[in-house]
């Protein structure tokens, strides 16, 4: 038995919900640079759930059925107020979305009806946990939901407590696209493991947004807007980059297991981020990012993946860096449910073995010998 490090190139199981093949993303067949263009957030959700995109009926009852869902309980409110100050947005969000499973009196039934209703709960509530930690946390009273507005517009009012502008929402929901579905990306691959032993669909995401909170995966974005406010100004990238790439540091937002030559989400979010930087004065930020890719992508042939620039989109809308990842969480939400729903489906204990390397043919020494 060898070991295939990183489980690189390894093809685990087949799925039917999101492909990667020549560099091409597809949700449910469609280019994912088409549903950016055209698709609403819930319209790929409903593709991702479905495998095919809603007919108009299809598409309200599902809206409806978010916006009926979208409140969370009154404990889990009270609960969020005791979080102690200062811990890391993602794991406010882990904890809260375990909590979750305690109010749901259907955390326990795994029939397939079921599990689809917890995941338009868990959908529909994210973003309003997310939105209330973060008033929480700045003393503010959180902002109850309004059942007719989209999770991308839903999620700006509730975090503000003002009427989002279109442009804002666009960009929002265009992100949520992006993030949606992702193949078999490692907090997805987790949520699968952990279904796979028929547990609960609470516990699969809880393993998720554990997963997504790393650095090398969600938490790059957060890192990359981190990295801009330390290099400061255009003139400062060179140096800080030379730098960086001197000493080996990995610079957060570049290179991808799968896509060797380029993300194509990432091209989105650079026209995003060039667009909004512009509308709100922030320019440099775009100009910043401009340079560290040329120097990055000259030197390494590294290319900017779908975290990059989304951090700078971020910044534009006013999102505070640290709810960066856990609005990844928001849109990978669709992803992670529709993945679970598809392991319940067809579902085979995931356990693979460890090519063992430690020592062999040892004994027992009693203590006082060692
Ligand atoms: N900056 C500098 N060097 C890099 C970077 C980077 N961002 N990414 C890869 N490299 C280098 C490595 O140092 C390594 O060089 P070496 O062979 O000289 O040691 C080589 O490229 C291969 O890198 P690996 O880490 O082995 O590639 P892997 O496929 O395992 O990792 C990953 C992919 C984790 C995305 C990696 O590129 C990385 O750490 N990037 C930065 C973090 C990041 O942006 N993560 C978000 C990914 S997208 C997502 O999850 C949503």
């Amino acid at each position: 038995m060898t070991a295939t490090k990183g489980l690189e190139g390894v093809v685990a199981a087949q799925s039917g919900i999101c492909s990667i093949i020549d560099g091409v993303l597809c949700y449910g067949g469609i280019n994912v640079d088409e549903l950016a263009e055209k698709a609403t957030f819930e319209e790929v959700t409903y593709l991702l759930w479905h495998g095919a995109l809603p007919k108009r009926d299809q598409l309200e009852a599902l809206k409806k059925e978010l916006g009926a869902n979208a409140a969370i309980p009154q404990e889990l409110i009270d609960s969020l107020r005791t979080y102690p100050r200062g811990v890391h947005t993602m794991a406010a969000l882990r904890t809260a979305v375990s909590s979750l499973a305690l109010y749901d009196q259907e955390a326990q039934v795994n029939s397939k009806e079921a599990n689809y209703r917890k995941s338009i709960r868990l959908l529909a509530q994210t973003p309003t946990i997310v939105a209330a930690y973060d008033r929480i946390r700045k003393g503010l009273e959180p902002v109850s939901p309004n059942p007719d507005y989209s999770i991308a517009k839903n999620f700006l009012y509730m975090l503000s407590g003002e009427e989002p502008t279109d442009t804002a929402v666009k960009a929002f929901d265009t992100a949520l696209i992006l993030h949606a579905d992702h193949e078999f990306n490692a907090s997805t691959f987790s949520a699968r493991v952990t279904v796979a032993t028929l547990t609960d669909i609470y516990s699969g995401i809880v393993a998720a947004i554990g997963t997504l909170k790393g650095p090398l995966h969600g938490g790059a974005n957060e890192a990359v807007a981190n990295m801009l406010k330390e290099i400061g100004s255009l003139e400062n990238v060179p140096e800080y980059i030379h730098n960086a790439l001197a000493n080996k540091v990995k610079i957060m937002g570049f290179g991808h297991r799968v896509y060797k030559d380029g993300d194509p989400r990432a091209k989105w979010l650079r026209q995003m981020s060039k667009e909004l930087t512009e509308q709100k004065g922030k320019s440099e930020l775009y100009d910043m990012s401009v340079r560290i890719e040329q120097i990055v992508t000259g030197e390494k042939g590294l290319k900017p993946n779908v975290d990059f620039f989304s951090a700078s989109v971020y910044v534009s809308l006013g999102l505070d860096t640290d709810l960066f990842t856990p609005i990844f969480a928001i849109s990978r939400m669709s992803g992670w449910t529709a993945h679970i729903m598809e392991q319940y489906e067809n579902n085979r204990l995931i356990r693979p073995r460890a090519d063992y390397i430690g020592p062999s043919n040892q004994h027992y020494v009693q203590i006082d010998q060692r």
